[in-house]
């Protein structure tokens, strides 16, 4: 991976905490440029000054993904200052604020998670591609959820949200092919809360009983994340398009009865 990503452009959504600053740290130590884009420029900039400590850089430009406007500004940005763009990685979610039954869900909370969860990739995909076409292998990746697939009570938005982009990933693997290569990864339990900026870290706590959900016997990691992202957004993932991979420690594979 190391050879392969010297010379490569990569964009992260959302890359400032969690998940993407997970993959922010692994794209960067292949060597990318690697690009993070935030609703929060606080954490973006607590994300670069972290990267910095380990000796590894990146660009942050903030943006909320949901705003066409913001979207088209930070890709103009890219044109300019990097000519190109290799990697999309869709990755910025929001859940509800809390959960709430469907008689007492605001509709504007249903509308705001599928803003930043389903319009966000598709604003971000259709701005990005003249980007993306100019590069060789160019590849796209979102980053859905196993709650496309299967729910808790009350949360609506954000599993219609995911499901919505499960069903661009194929949509546009279909339609943006054979140029752009365009997958998914849905994770499951994944714990963040050491990959947020300062004042909202939080040091994992997980039961005997959280880890035994999964067949791996733990929760997941943006590592677990960043690793499957590595692979599926290079040239060795060359035949693999519109594909989504569940990396959730095996969890929605466990029947559970209580008898
Ligand atoms: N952590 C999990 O267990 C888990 C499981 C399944 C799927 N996911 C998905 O992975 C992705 C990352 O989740 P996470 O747990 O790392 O979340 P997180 O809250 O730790 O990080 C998300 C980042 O996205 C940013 N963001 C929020 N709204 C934005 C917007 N409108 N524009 C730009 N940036 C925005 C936030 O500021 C934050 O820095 C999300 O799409 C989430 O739905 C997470």
């Amino acid at each position: 991976m190391q050879n392969y990503y010297t010379s490569k452009v990569i964009l992260i959504t959302g890359g400032a905490q969690g998940i993407g600053r997970g993959m922010a740290q692994a794209f960067s130590r292949v060597g990318a440029q690697v690009i993070l884009t935030d609703l929060d420029p606080e954490a973006g900039e607590d994300a670069l000054t972290w990267l910095d400590s380990q000796y590894l850089k990146a660009d942050f430009l903030p943006c909320d993904v949901s705003k066409k406007e913001q979207v088209k500004g930070i890709m103009q940005q890219i044109e300019q200052k990097y000519g190109q763009l290799d990697v999309l990685i869709n990755n910025a979610g929001i859940a509800s604020p809390a959960r709430k039954p469907l008689a007492e869900l605001p509709v504007a909370e249903f509308d705001q998670v599928l803003s930043v969860n389903l319009r966000g990739p598709f604003l971000c995909a259709k701005y990005a591609l003249p980007l993306l076409e100019k590069t060789l292998h160019p590849a796209i990746l979102n980053i859905t959820s196993t709650r496309a697939f299967m729910s808790e009570p009350d949360t609506f938005g954000y599993s219609a949200s995911k499901g919505g982009l499960e069903a661009l990933t194929h949509s546009l693997a279909v339609s943006l092919g054979p140029k752009v290569r365009v997958n998914a990864i849905s994770p499951g339990w994944i714990e963040t809360g050491l990959w947020q900026k300062e004042g909202r870290k939080t040091e994992p706590h997980h039961s005997q009983e959280d880890k035994d959900q999964h067949p791996v016997g733990r929760v997941g990691t943006p590592e677990d994340i960043a690793e499957a992202a590595l692979f599926l957004c290079s040239d060795k993932a060359g035949f693999i398009t519109g594909q989504s991979l569940v990396i959730d420690g095996g969890m929605t594979v466990k029947m559970i009865y209580h008898e």
